[in-house]
């Protein structure tokens, strides 16, 4: 078996660098050395912790165009793109790091007079967390942060197509002075790593985003050790665009929501749903603001749209489009490519698709590419039967100005994440992630601590009255 991986630049298919695989004995003595770490770390005070946690966030900003063009490399973003998803990870550390200072307890009011009753917090142990590939930095930290806030000690399996970002960030940790074992990165296979995370005594929560698939099968193998989990899964987010919205408006948030990294997130406007009778201008003025987007490699500073991470989401993408079209859709722009198995690099050009319907498989399943499809509706009810028609619940995005139908589609629309008016709803500051098969838990904001806390109940009783 190979000991080491390679990590490959999507935008040229030119080797970045060969990783070392951790060994299954590496994996299992880092797991051991972080429950250690664990009973250090949870001991120092809340104060300190929050102070290593600060430092963490500016030395990444110190490095930040370094870390950037790493991210730019292996991943294939818009350097632009990089260097403002640095920004967004240390904005979850410089959430955390105040947060780690405001876990509060509380009393209750006991039902006799002989009683006390006290609420505490602590931290849940070790947390084990594996990382995709489309936000390396970001969904480390924003995992990283709360859990070493809270007093956990942390492990992370970055992917396989970018550990470079990660473990770069994990230097940096170790470099201001938070303990190695506290915060450790390991490299392996996913199903593999997982597994040990899993099965392993030691850890108490694993917490994963990416597939839901593989999110499922986490979920069944973290029962048998009933472990907490929390799962940032697909997405497959509808955006109406109601009769009165302001179309500029509209157009210029779905750009904003559908190609960030290409369309590789899992919030991004997958289905387009627009009121019948603005359809035409529309379709229109999304296809020519489209047509400006810039299509190359992420380090050039024209560059909007970066490569498909590699062939699996390319042909993924090419056999979305290619069924939409045998099944009646129009293409507006796109359905372009420029793509080289042999050299190893997949660019898709952004696309638009009229005429689309639910019995298309762009509509079923998650794109994860630069296809905007877009579909008609004519009354609100029947643009929220088409939004809550897939097992999906994670974003999903409304324009209008009429206060009946916001009001209206946030009450039905069955979604963790609402944007109305909002193509760029995500921040540290708030809590992100889905309902139905998009996830268990939220991540940021203040609710994002509590997946690492755990709750005990002390009852004090008087014996002398
Ligand atoms: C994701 O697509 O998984 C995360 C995107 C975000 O945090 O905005």
């Amino acid at each position: 078996m190979s000991t080491q991986f390679k990590v490959m630049n999507p935008a040229t298919g030119e080797l970045v660098k060969k990783v070392n695989y951790n060994t299954k004995e590496e994996i299992k003595q880092a797991l051991e050395n972080g429950h250690c770490a664990f009973k250090k770390w949870s001991k120092l005070n809340a104060h300190t912790r929050s102070k290593l946690l600060k430092g963490w966030s500016q030395i990444i900003q110190e490095n930040k165009e370094e870390i950037a063009e790493v991210m730019t490399i292996e991943n294939g973003k818009p350097l632009k793109e990089s260097l403002g998803e640095v920004t967004y990870a240390t904005s979850y550390i410089d959430w955390y790091a105040e947060e780690a200072i405001r876990i509060y307890g509380r009393t209750i009011p006991a039902s006799t007079e002989t009683k006390r009753i006290v609420v505490t917090k602590q931290p849940i142990g070790l947390v084990a967390a594996i990382t995709p590939w489309n936000f390396p930095a970001a969904m480390m930290t924003r995992k990283a942060a709360p859990a070493l806030a809270a007093g956990c000690a942390f492990i992370v399996k970055p992917a396989e197509e970018t550990p470079l970002t990660t473990m770069k960030l994990i230097e940096l940790a170790h470099e201001v002075g938070i303990p190695k074992d506290a915060i450790q990165c390991v490299n392996g296979k996913g199903p593999e790593v997982g597994a040990l995370f899993t099965d392993s005594e030691y850890v108490r929560k694993i917490t994963f985003t990416g597939s839901t698939p593989v999110g499922k099968s986490l979920i069944r193998n973290s029962a048998d050790t009933v472990k907490h989990v929390t799962m940032e899964l697909g997405g497959h987010a509808p955006l109406i665009v109601a009769e009165d919205a302001d179309l500029d408006f509209a157009v210029t948030q779905t750009i904003l929501s559908k190609f960030r990294n290409a369309g590789q997130t899992c919030v991004c406007a997958n289905r387009v749903i627009v009121h019948e009778s603005i359809v035409g201008v529309f379709s229109e003025k999304l296809t020519e603001a489209v047509n400006r987007l810039k299509v190359g490699n992420g380090m050039d500073e024209e560059t909007d749209i970066g490569p498909i991470i590699h062939e699996k989401g390319f042909l993924k993408i090419v056999s979305q489009v290619k069924d939409a079209i045998e099944k009646g859709a129009e293409v507006l722009l796109g359905n372009k490519y420029n793509a080289d198995k042999e050299q190893g690099y997949f660019f898709v050009h952004p696309t638009v698709l009229k005429n689309v319907d639910t019995t298309m498989n762009i509509m079923q399943e998650e794109t994860f590419g630069p296809i905007v499809p877009i579909t008609t509706f004519k009354e609100l009810d029947e643009a929220v039967d088409i939004a809550n028609s897939t097992p999906y619940g994670l974003a999903a995005y409304f324009f209008t100005n009429d206060y009946k139908v916001g009001t209206y589609l946030h009450d039905h629309l069955d979604f963790g994440i609402i944007g109305w008016n909002d193509g760029a709803p995500s921040g540290a500051h708030v809590p992100f992630g889905g309902m139905k098969e998009s996830g268990l838990g939220r991540e940021g904001g203040s609710e994002g601590i509590e997946p690492y806390l755990e709750t005990k109940y002390l009852s004090i009783g008087h014996y002398d009255q």
